[in-house]
C-alpha cells in the first residue's frame, strides 16, 4: 500500500497553489473521518488532482466540515506523488463541487444534507451528483419514459408474500435485491421447478458466501426470504431475472461508464464486461468476478454481425437511461456507472445505475474519465461566466 491509499501522513502545508485563467477551481467533496481525515476512495483523489495539473486545472479535496463558502479560503488536501503524501493547505474558492461521498449513510446526515442543499443554492457554485440512487426510484424513472420501459425488468417492491406468488407466475426466475445495496450483498434469486420435488430454489448471497436453499411451498419460501430482509433491514426489491448470455457457462454482464463531456451533454466514456465467478449469482470482481472486453465476449456468443448490433444497442441505450435518469432526479449529474445485462437473444437490460462510480480498471477508460470531469467542470464554469454577465439565467 503508498501513501495514496495510507491514512494520509501530513507533514506540511501546501504552497498556495495558483488559480489557472480561464479555467474553474474544482473541488472534491467527501466526508471528514476522525483519523484518516477524510473518507473515500484516495488513489481515485489522487489521480484526479494529478489529471487536472497535467491539463492545468487546480483540483483538491475538501471535506463537508472544511467547505464554507463564505470565507474566500477554503481549507483542503492535495496529494504530492513524488513524496506520497496528502498535504494540506488553503485553496481558492471552487467553481465546480463533485460529489464524493462514499457512504450514503454519511450523505443521509443532517449536517451533509445541509451542506449539499447550502452548495446546490450558492451562486458562482456549481454542485453535481448531489445524492445516492436507490434501485427502487431508478426503476419508477425508467419505467415512465416510453423510450427506456423496454430496457428495465419487470420489478415490484417486495412488501408481501402477494407480490413473489404473482411474480412467480410471469417468472421462473427472479433476483430480489435491497434497494439501497452494493457489491451483491443480501442478493437473492429463486428459481422455481415445478418438476421437483421442492420446487422452489432460493439462493442468498451474504458478505462471504452464498447459500442455497430448497422449499416446498410458497409460504417456507416467503418465511425464508423475510428472515433474509430483516436481518439486513432494507426494503427489497423483485425483479424478474434475465437468462443472461454466458461464456464456458459463466454469464457476463456490461459495465458502462456515462459522463457529461465539454459541451454539457451525456457521452460514453466506455463499456467494460464483468464475467460471473463460478457458482456466484452476480458478476461482482470480489466474489470471483473477471474483467473481460465485451466484443469478445459478444463475438463468441452472437458472431461478429449480430455482436456489434448488440454493442450499439448497449452504447445507445446507456445515453437514453442516462438522460432520463438525470431529468427524473432532479439534480444536475456528471457521470454515472451501469449495470447492464445482455440476455441470451442479444437484448440488453438496465439492471442499476451508481452516482458514485467505482474506478474502472480498463486503462482507456480511466484515462478519459478523469479527463471528463475536468471538461465537464470546464462547460459548468463556462456556464457560470455567461449567467455573470447576464446573457444566460
Ligand atoms: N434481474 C436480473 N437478472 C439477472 N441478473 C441480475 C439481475 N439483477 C442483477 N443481476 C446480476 O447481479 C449483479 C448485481 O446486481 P445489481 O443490481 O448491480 O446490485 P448491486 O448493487 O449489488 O451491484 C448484476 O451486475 C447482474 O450480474
Ligand atoms: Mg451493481
Amino acid at each position: 500500500m503508498n501513501a495514496a491509499t495510507s491514512s494520509a501522513p501530513l507533514t506540511e502545508s501546501a504552497k498556495t497553489e495558483s488559480v489557472p485563467e480561464g479555467k474553474p477551481v474544482l473541488a472534491i467533496l467527501t466526508i471528514d473521518d476522525d483519523i484518516q481525515l477524510f473518507r473515500g476512495n484516495r488513489h481515485n483523489f489522487a489521480d484526479l488532482i494529478e489529471t487536472g495539473r497535467e491539463l492545468g486545472y487546480l483540483a483538491y479535496v475538501v471535506t463537508v466540515r472544511n467547505l464554507k463558502l463564505g470565507r474566500s479560503r477554503v481549507l483542503g488536501y492535495t496529494y504530492r506523488r513524488e513524496r506520497e503524501v496528502w498535504v494540506k493547505g488553503y485553496f481558492p474558492k471552487p467553481h465546480v463541487v463533485y460529489n464524493r461521498i462514499p457512504q450514503r449513510e454519511d450523505e443521509r446526515l443532517p449536517r451533509v444534507r445541509k451542506k449539499l442543499m447550502l452548495i446546490s443554492k450558492y451562486p458562482g457554485v456549481k454542485l453535481f451528483n448531489r445524492r445516492f440512487f436507490n434501485k427502487w426510484s431508478l426503476f419508477q424513472w425508467l419505467n415512465k419514459s416510453k423510450a427506456t420501459q423496454p430496457y428495465i425488468p419487470e420489478t415490484k417492491r417486495l412488501t408481501e408474500p402477494q407480490v413473489l406468488t404473482s411474480m412467480l407466475k410471469r417468472h421462473s426466475l427472479l433476483y430480489l435485491k435491497p434497494i439501497r445495496g452494493k457489491a451483491g450483498v443480501g442478493i437473492m434469486t429463486v428459481k422455481t421447478q415445478p418438476e421437483k420435488h421442492l420446487p422452489y430454489r432460493l439462493q442468498i448471497q451474504n458478505e462471504k458466501r452464498s447459500r442455497t436453499y430448497r422449499c416446498s411451498t410458497l409460504q417456507k419460501l416467503w418465511e425464508r426470504i423475510k428472515a433474509q430482509t430483516d436481518a439486513l433491514g432494507e426494503p427489497y426489491i423483485a425483479q424478474q431475472g434475465i437468462a443472461l448470455a454466458s461464456v464456458n457457462d459463466r454469464p457476463f454482464d456490461l459495465r458502462a461508464l456515462v459522463q457529461k463531456n465539454e459541451t454539457g451533454n451525456w457521452a460514453l466514456t466506455g463499456i467494460g464486461a464483468r464475467v460471473a465467478g463460478n457458482a456466484s449469482i452476480t458478476t461482482h470482481v470480489p466474489r470471483g468476478g473477471e474483467i473481460d472486453e465485451p466484443e469478445k465476449l459478444l463475438v463468441s456468443v452472437f458472431g461478429r454481425e449480430r455482436a456489434q448490433q448488440v454493442l450499439a444497442q448497449a452504447r445507445n441505450a446507456a445515453l437514453i437511461l442516462a438522460r432520463q435518469i438525470e431529468r427524473s432526479s432532479k439534480h444536475r449529474l456528471g457521470e454515472m456507472s451501469m449495470d447492464l445485462g445482455v440476455d441470451t437473444t442479444g437484448h440488453v437490460w438496465f439492471f442499476e445505475a451508481n452516482s458514485k462510480p467505482m474506478k474502472f480498471d480498463e486503462p482507456h477508460i480511466r484515462r478519459k474519465s478523469l479527463e471528463r470531469i475536468f471538461q465537464y467542470s470546464q462547460y459548468l464554469y463556462g456556464r457560470l461566466r455567461q449567467t455573470k454577465e447576464g446573457t444566460v439565467r
